[in-house]
């Protein structure tokens, strides 16, 4: 391989700085050129890349967001937009590109794999955790600090105004965040997509937490769970079933994809990186790289695209436990 291009695509996560910065740095120490690639698909569509030494990656990693900027391109899902986007890399001499992003951003690389031969890596970045094939995706430890910090303050107003919050945390399709930002903050219950529980045990429980002498209660609730409410229509129909409740929503939004990352993610964002390089140094491609037991490790992107991590169900039985 004689010239690594890198880019950043879909949510951006804290940590994804601290990859761009191993991958190049990775490649400089070997003596392979790296180019960036700006607005993920999109600038390679474009042909809006940059090329990067050692020097231009200084004093990132503690930063979140993405120096690279991210995108999702609707062009890149048609084969013509796909096309001009090889055209660029075979003009700029790209041998390999490292994708760092989420499961979309691997099947459109997936896709291009096979289109054109490119060979590819995948670097699990997204908050949400819901990837197969690593235990954490970059930015899922920043991101659940985030949460415990805001609850911890929710928790405070809470608590004066013996009130009942709802609080709303990100996880499209995964409660990942939900449950252990949950436990970490103490919340009495957590609602997450994959455990339906219901709308009666959630009254059940609230009711039972009243009456043990609780004087204020968090819920979390993951955005994607599927008991077919919004966290709106949550907080109505708790009010309508339980009046004695003085009720608050607050949703945490995106300021769980921002700050700096944490030293868990600094440290894994380096490993992963210099993974994904020398993995394309031994003439491999359609892989994620990623933490399994501490280990990292290759996983066809295939297999990561298709599964999700899963939840760990003992966790739920652990809230349950210290909600009593
Ligand atoms: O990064 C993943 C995620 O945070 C999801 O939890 C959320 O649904 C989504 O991104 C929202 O992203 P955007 O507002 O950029 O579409």
């Amino acid at each position: 391989i004689k010239k690594v291009g890198v880019l950043t695509s879909g949510g951006d996560s804290p940590g994804m700085n601290a990859a761009i910065r191993s991958v190049v740095r990775t490649c400089a120490y070997h003596n392979i050129e790296c180019v960036g690639i700006y607005r993920g698909y999109q600038g390679m569509i474009e042909g809006d890349f940059k090329e990067m030494g050692p020097r231009s990656v200084n004093n990132i990693i503690n930063k979140g967001g993405t120096i690279l900027k991210s995108a999702r391109s609707k062009e890149f899902m048609s084969a013509e937009g796909r096309k001009k986007a090889f055209e660029h890399l075979k003009k700029e001499g790209i041998d390999g590109v490292v994708v760092i992003g989420g499961d979309g951003s691997f099947t459109g690389a997936l896709v291009f794999n096979k289109e054109f031969g490119m060979p590819v890596m995948g670097i699990p970045g997204t908050i949400d955790n819901d990837i197969f094939g690593t235990s954490h995706t970059l930015g899922y430890d920043t991101a659940l600090n985030t949460v415990v910090e805001c609850i911890d303050k929710i928790r405070d107003t809470a608590s004066s105004h013996n009130r009942l919050f709802f609080v709303e945390v990100m996880g499209r399709d995964a409660g990942h965040i939900a449950l252990n930002a949950g436990i970490g903050a103490g919340a009495e219950e957590i609602l997450i997509p994959e455990e339906d529980l219901g709308l009666d045990r959630l009254l059940e429980s609230l009711e039972k937490s009243r009456n043990s002498g609780k004087s204020s209660s968090i819920v979390v609730v993951a955005e994607g769970d599927k008991m077919g409410k919004s966290v709106f229509e949550l907080k109505d129909y708790i009010e309508e079933h339980l009046p004695e409740y003085d009720i608050r929503v607050s949703v945490l939004g995106h300021m769980q994809r921002g700050g700096a990352p944490s030293c868990f993610d600094r440290v894994l964002a380096s490993r992963l990186g210099v993974k994904a390089v020398e993995s394309l140094m031994e003439g491999k491609s359609n892989y994620m790289v990623g933490l399994i037991q501490d280990e990292v490790t290759l996983t066809p992107l295939e297999q990561a695209i298709k599964g999700h991590y899963p939840i760990d169900t003992e966790l739920l039985r652990v809230s349950d436990i210290m909600s009593t």
